[in-house]
């Protein structure tokens, strides 16, 4: 197995490779020496894993295992309730260990019950989706859902480490695999213009070339959240793409999934700062060129005054001023700071 050097100020390790079991194990059983385990997945994770060999040695301590709907849904109040009914009725405390074994959904759960059952318990992410995998798992971000907003209630929390294995993405259908292949775009285009240019050269559905892909998207996030760990300044890069998509997410009814409607963001905000004047029309080209090249989508079907309205309830305006990050170059973004005026202006010029 290879290991990433990713040790960071909170000191949790992300181990990536294809064999995981032997490093899962010593931390398991030797390093923190948990009493008990606690799983908590998705009833399609549960479904194609359950019998998963890197698990194995842990048959002995007679895992428990919470399983959850797949899907956005799951992230809620309640379903957060029922997890920590059920670990008070086992009772687990403080000496245990909680794996969240799923896509973001079940890390971002997981990770919120694990930060709030008893003070905080500990708990690794076994991410199981290309997104999980270069995003949700990394940053420290637990959240859960209310019917005001997304992520609403949630804390930063570290996880005690992170295990990735490729291997769970050969089982992932492709359009969740482009879901995720969107954050890795969005890394390139904001921090990295040497994986841009791989990402268009090269093919990301061969082995080799997407493990290059996710160890640089990993690097990038860390790096971004190590500087600014509670999003007040370089970590809103990650952002780019994002105040329209969440727009797009929400005016779909989440019928748009969350990749795809960045996607979008992406694509109409590079759009309106190029008519603007402020982006080269090659730069603008080479990112509709990159979503293209993985068929994703780059408009959408909602009106400026839709989309406008939608973006004035998202909850990282700065009051009256909302900070927009776009792309001065691939490889470089940079963060305006804009008035509602002006952002009125600017998807008016992304949706024409
Ligand atoms: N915490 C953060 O920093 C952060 C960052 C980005 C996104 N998120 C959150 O992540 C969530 C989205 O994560 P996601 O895209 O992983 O969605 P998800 O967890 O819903 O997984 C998508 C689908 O893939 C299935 N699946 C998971 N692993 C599989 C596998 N190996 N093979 C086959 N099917 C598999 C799941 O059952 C689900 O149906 C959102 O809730 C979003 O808010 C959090």
């Amino acid at each position: 197995m290879s290991k990433l050097d990713l040790f960071w100020n909170l000191e949790y390790e992300i181990c990536f490779g294809i064999d995981i079991r032997e490093k899962l194990q010593s931390f398991i059983e030797n390093n923190y020496k948990y009493r008990k385990v606690i799983f908590i997945t998705d009833e399609t994770v549960s479904s194609l894993y359950s019998k998963f060999s890197e698990f194995n040695f842990l048959h002995q301590k007679k895992p428990y295992k919470y399983i959850i709907k797949a899907g956005e849904t799951s992230k809620s109040i309640s379903e957060y309730y029922k997890i920590i009914r059920f670990l008070a009725s086992i009772n687990a405390d403080r000496h245990d260990l909680i794996i969240a074994f799923g896509g973001g959904v079940v890390g971002d759960l997981s990770g919120f019950v694990a930060s709030t059952y008893m003070r905080g318990i500990d708990y690794i992410q076994v991410p199981t989706t290309l997104l999980s995998m270069v995003d949700s798992s990394i940053g420290s971000k637990t959240a859960i859902n209310t019917e005001d907003g997304k992520n609403l209630i949630g804390t930063f929390y570290n996880p005690k480490a992170v295990f990735i294995n490729l291997k769970f993405l050969d089982t992932l259908s492709d359009k969740e695999f482009r879901n995720g292949l969107v954050e890795v775009i969005k890394s390139a285009i904001i921090r990295d213009k040497e994986l841009s240019d791989l990402l268009m050269s090269k093919n990301v559905y061969e082995k080799d070339i997407l493990e290059i892909v996710i160890r640089k998207s990993i690097s990038i996030k860390k790096k971004i959240v190590e500087c600014d760990l509670k999003e007040s300044g370089e970590r809103q890069l990650l952002n780019f793409g994002h105040t329209i998509g969440h727009a797009i997410e929400k005016l779909s009814g989440f019928s748009v999934s969350h990749g795809y409607a960045v996607a979008i963001g992406m694509a109409m905000f590079s759009k309106a700062y190029y008519k603007l004047g402020v982006i080269s029309k090659e730069t603008y080209l080479q990112i509709i060129n990159i979503l293209k090249k993985y068929q994703l989508p780059v408009s959408c079907e909602y009106n400026e005054e839709q989309i406008y309205q939608e973006v004035l309830k998202d909850k990282k305006n700065n009051g009256d001023k909302i900070n927009l990050v776009y792309p001065k170059e691939i490889g470089c973004a940079a963060i305006d700071c804009i008035s509602r005026k002006d952002l009125k202006n600017i998807i008016s010029v992304a949706c024409r």
